[in-house]
């Protein structure tokens, strides 16, 4: 049996906006088992970052939870109050975001910043939180960290001030840690270096992370699983391997098609797939990605939105279609099967 640390349950959630309400999250559920990292991918404005939020209780106004559950362990993070609350967000469970610069404050030393996330949640001396500190900064990879803790935010690269964040984040050994798009401001050299920390850090602790993505390259690099999600939903959903080798859900099969490849002109550039994704205000009952698909059939059309069911052979292997895709080297067995 597999330790399953978080799990995401039926989780919806929206915006209450001037202009209609903007369905974000649509009935979203996914598990995450201790010491593996999960990847969410999806073209901007899929609902990733949300799905983020609402773990953390921290959706902005007017965002908020309208259904689902969230148990962390056996605890539905959406039922408990105050103390009990605190004691699992920020410390159990930490988010890292994309913009280090926002996270940072201005005024604090490196050192202050870090010790003080430590107290507040742990009865140690200041000097143990700040032997603590130049602990956890050099365990990320920061060269000197006995000078870096000295330092002031502007004083530091955006590749510097993103590890410091992630330390913040990693300081008390959260159980689940959360990295929405953590390193897609940064280089490329940057980016692959903190990916290496962050996977150390998994196998030291058995840290399970959610790792939010849209960049497929570093998805393959660090997942163990992927949730693809498309206008608030999860479209497909599968081990890494799996879902890199046998893509099931034309959009997933679009999106690995138009993946920047290092050997190919159209390095750096986005990927590109036709048409743009639907207004999560008054959305369609049919498919959200139909208008789009090229692999749409009669059915598609005159259907409700297809719910997420097996497309094996792999178990666990699911997607929300209608005419799933299959190569043509698995021939029937594999449809068979699922
Ligand atoms: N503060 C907000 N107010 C209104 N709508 C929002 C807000 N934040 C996000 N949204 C909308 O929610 C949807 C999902 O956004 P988001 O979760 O940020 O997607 P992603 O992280 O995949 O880019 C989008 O349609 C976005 O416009
Ligand atoms: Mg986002």
């Amino acid at each position: 049996m597999q330790d399953i640390i978080l799990r995401v349950e039926d989780l919806q959630a929206q915006f209450d906006t001037t202009d209609g309400v903007v369905k974000a999250v649509n009935h979203v559920s996914f598990d995450v088992p201790r010491g593996t990292t999960l990847a969410i991918t999806g073209e901007s404005g899929s609902g990733k970052s949300s799905v983020a939020l609402a773990i953390m209780g921290l959706l902005p106004y007017p965002g908020r939870v309208t259904g689902g559950k969230i148990y962390f362990r056996d605890r539905d993070l959406l039922t408990l109050k105050g103390e009990e609350l605190r004691k699992i967000r920020g410390r159990e469970i930490a988010i890292v975001f994309q913009d280090p610069s926002t996270g940072l404050n201005p005024v604090l030393s490196i050192g202050d910043q870090v010790e003080e996330i430590i107290r507040t949640h742990q009865p140690v001396s200041r000097r143990e939180a700040k032997k603590m500190s130049i602990e956890v900064l050099g365990q990320l990879g920061l060269p000197d960290p006995e000078e870096i803790v000295r330092r002031y935010p502007f004083q530091l690269s955006g590749g510097m001030a993103q590890r410091v964040m992630i330390a913040i984040a990693t300081a008390l050994n959260p159980s689940v840690l959360i990295l929405d798009e953590p390193t897609s401001a940064l280089d490329v050299t940057v980016q692959a270096a903190i990916l290496e920390d962050m996977t150390q850090l998994q196998e030291r602790h058995g840290t399970s992370i959610i790792l939010i993505s849209h960049d497929l390259g570093v998805v393959a690099q660090m997942a163990d699983s992927v949730a693809v999600m498309y206008a608030g939903e999860i479209a497909e959903y599968a081990d890494a391997a799996t879902l890199f080798r046998s893509p099931r859900h034309p959009y997933t099969a679009s999106l690995l098609a138009s993946r920047p490849r290092p050997d190919q002109e159209s390095r750096g550039r986005l990927a590109a797939i036709k048409g743009a994704p639907p207004s999560l205000i008054d959305l369609a009952d049919e498919c959200a990605f139909l208008p789009r698909c090229h692999k749409a059939t009669s059915e598609c059309r005159s259907e409700p939105a297809p719910k997420l069911l097996p497309v094996g052979p792999a178990a666990a292997h699911v997607a929300a279609c209608y005419n799933p895709m299959y190569r043509e080297d698995e021939g029937t067995a594999a449809r068979r099967s699922a």
